[in-house]
């Protein structure tokens, strides 16, 4: 089956791919993306200067999901803006993951690595983990006047990845952003931002940053992960390209995806936890589901989730 997928005018060979944050921090790490059956090659969010990240352990992987509080280790703007001609090089679209540790940072760095020209960049307005500062999505203001900022030098298509929201009136608030600043596609979610995680047994959090607390990614996020993709697929009346990111384990968890709206799906948790041949894995079993379903290729069920 044709697994292949089309964002804001990019074709990617495959629907599948990394979210940002597994195993696309360094240079080899990116090029064993290249290599494997990955749709594209996404990096790491960037910052201005390299970082070290957050005190381990920093990660913990549990039946059911994760919890994560990295604290954005990773090469620093410069070293992805020289990797990615040689990323460009393995045949996949590259995309190129932008942070910040203040708004300032955000367009420095969006100007800079879109002269390296990856084929679209995503501006990260939900990292959880960061003592101290806020997800910009959960701030509508904030998130406009970076986006207005970021838009003026980014040549390529952009993307914004997004916080979960729980209401449909930050839906509707954000959709409203969303749609005053030439964006061209989402990612939908980030984390779960700040949850706990207990051992009961040793009475203890599972990682050191932040007394425990950390963004929440796995099979546990799954129903808020598909309820966003809808939620902004129907604000957008299916013409926003979504890239749908959460709980997605196996091939059905993609194909509810797709049905919500999503046109892509990146996958985290089971990546670190499964490593790179999870993507072989996931395109059998998709190709499995859309048979068994009757669909000949991905558009055909895009969105088409029914209501009761
Ligand atoms: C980190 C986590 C995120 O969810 C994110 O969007 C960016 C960075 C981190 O802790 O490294």
């Amino acid at each position: 089956m044709d697994l292949s997928t089309t964002i804001a005018g990019v074709r990617f060979p495959s629907c599948f791919m990394n979210a940002s944050g597994a195993l696309c921090v360094t240079r080899e790490e990116l090029l064993a993306l290249g290599r494997s059956c990955a749709g594209a090659i996404v990096t790491k969010s960037m910052t201005v200067e390299p970082r070290d990240g957050n005190s381990t352990p920093r990660y913990y992987g549990f039946s059911g999901g994760s919890i994560n509080s990295m604290g954005l280790p990773n090469l620093g703007y410069r070293a992805y803006a020289e990797l990615i001609p040689e990323l460009k090089r393995l045949g996949k679209p590259v995309i190129a993951s932008v942070a910040g540790l203040c708004e300032d940072d955000f367009p420095t760095i969006a100007a800079m690595i879109d002269a390296a020209k990856p084929d679209l960049i995503e501006v990260n307005l939900s990292c959880p983990n960061i003592p101290g500062k806020p997800q910009i999505g959960y701030d509508a203001e904030a998130s406009e006047r970076l986006l207005k900022r970021v838009r003026k030098v980014i040549t390529v298509p952009m993307g914004v990845k997004l916080p979960p929201y729980f209401d449909p009136a930050h839906h509707s608030a954000m959709g409203a952003v969303i749609s005053r600043c030439g964006v061209d596609f989402l990612n939908l979610i980030n984390s779960v931002g700040n949850g706990l995680v207990v051992d009961p047994e040793r009475e203890v959090v599972v990682i050191k940053p932040k007394g425990g607390f950390g963004g929440l990614g796995g099979s546990i996020i799954k129903p808020v992960a598909l309820a966003n993709v809808r939620a902004f697929w129907k604000i957008f009346e299916g013409r926003m390209p979504i890239i749908g990111t959460g709980g997605v384990v196996n091939g059905v968890d993609a194909f509810e995806h797709l049905l919500c709206g999503a046109s892509a799906v990146q996958i985290g948790t089971v990546l670190v936890e499964e490593g790179l041949g999870v993507f072989r894995r996931l395109e059998t079993e998709l190709t499995e589901q859309l048979d068994k379903k009757g669909y000949k290729k991905l558009e055909d069920c895009r969105g088409k989730l029914k209501e009761l």
